[in-house]
């Protein structure tokens, strides 16, 4: 079992059949996570290299368990420790890091295409764990994997996508992934946050939230991501919650199953009331679980899926 291509760089170019390999083996993967000794052989002697030039919190965590999980030898580089700060760049640094002769390099870059690049050039399979506002793949496989396991299926769902479009590449890498697998997503935003032509991606826009989430099987809430903003593009975070907010009022609008998902971090009180976050809608928590379970199968497809 093997993935059709080296890296994984974006949903836009995975295919289907790799989508639902990744789910079917991340679903069979979780059982491991509740072992009271969560380790396999599987990757041993391969060499995993985490290298984030921007922080996170999950994506870095779950790959450094998932790698470790399988015994491969895991090594995490960022910015602050890396002599990226002594002007290196990113191909001096990556080709470096290639003569060590790394399985995999999972890459968090703010520069949209950097993982595109490192993968042109090196030999080891390249993983995006998000580079700027364009694709967070991985984010987007744990996501679906979140659905699939509630609903049983993705084929047919009603996925409302609600806030930052313009500046979330985990909206970008869900519209690629969900609409491939036959869901139908709706997002709802300020016009000021919905990039130009998203409609061509076949999704539908609704600048009102409740038109959005009406009937949703699934609500997506989004951080508005100031870091990637060098201007205001709401009048105030009070109305912006107001607008975009959601609350116990707002949910009742959908299927009375809903499930509510957010990537993470969340902005208490803005785009999510705190009740709402860990009320009984809420599968956050289980998206970070399913994290580790989707890395564990992309390091186990790109550089174990042969051998085992
Ligand atoms: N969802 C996500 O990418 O979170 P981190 O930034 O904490 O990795």
């Amino acid at each position: 079992m093997k993935l059709s291509q080296k890296d994984v760089l974006g949903m836009k170019e995975m295919t289907h059949d790799d989508i639902n390999l990744v789910l079917d083996t991340a679903e069979s993967f979780k059982e491991i996570s509740t072992r009271p000794i969560k380790k396999v052989p599987t990757l041993r002697g391969k060499t995993l290299i985490n290298f984030f030039v921007e922080a996170s919190t999950r994506t870095r965590t779950s790959f450094e368990i998932a790698g470790k999980r399988l015994s491969a030898d895991t090594i995490n580089i960022s910015a602050t420790t890396s002599s990226l700060i002594k002007g290196e760049t990113l191909i001096d640094t990556a080709k470096t890091l290639e003569s060590m002769r790394p399985d995999i390099i999972v890459l968090r870059h703010s520069a949209a295409g950097s993982p595109h690049l490192l993968a042109k050039l090196l030999s080891a399979s390249i993983i995006n764990a998000g580079d700027g506002a364009h694709e967070h793949p991985t984010q987007a496989l744990l996501d679906m994997l979140t659905m699939k396991e509630r609903k049983g299926r993705l084929e047919g769902l009603k996925v409302a996508i609600v806030g930052d479009i313009s500046h979330s590449r985990v909206a970008r890498s869900n519209i690629y992934g969900l609409i491939k697998m036959g869901a139908s997503v709706a997002l709802a935003g300020p016009a000021t946050m919905m990039p130009r032509y998203v409609e061509r991606l076949g999704v539908s826009i609704h600048i009102n939230m409740e038109e959005a989430i009406a009937d949703a099987d699934v609500i997506m809430m989004l951080r508005i991501q100031m870091e990637r903003q060098d201007e205001s593009l709401f009048p105030s975070l009070r109305e912006y919650s107001h607008c975009y907010g959601l609350n116990g009022k707002r949910i009742e609008l959908a299927s009375k199953d809903v499930i509510i998902m957010h990537p993470g971090p969340i902005n208490r009180g803005v785009e999510i009331a705190p009740e709402v976050a860990y009320g009984p809608y809420s599968v956050i928590l289980d998206q970070v679980s399913n994290g580790v379970a989707v890395r564990m199968a992309l390091l186990y497809l790109l550089a174990g899926g042969g051998e085992a």
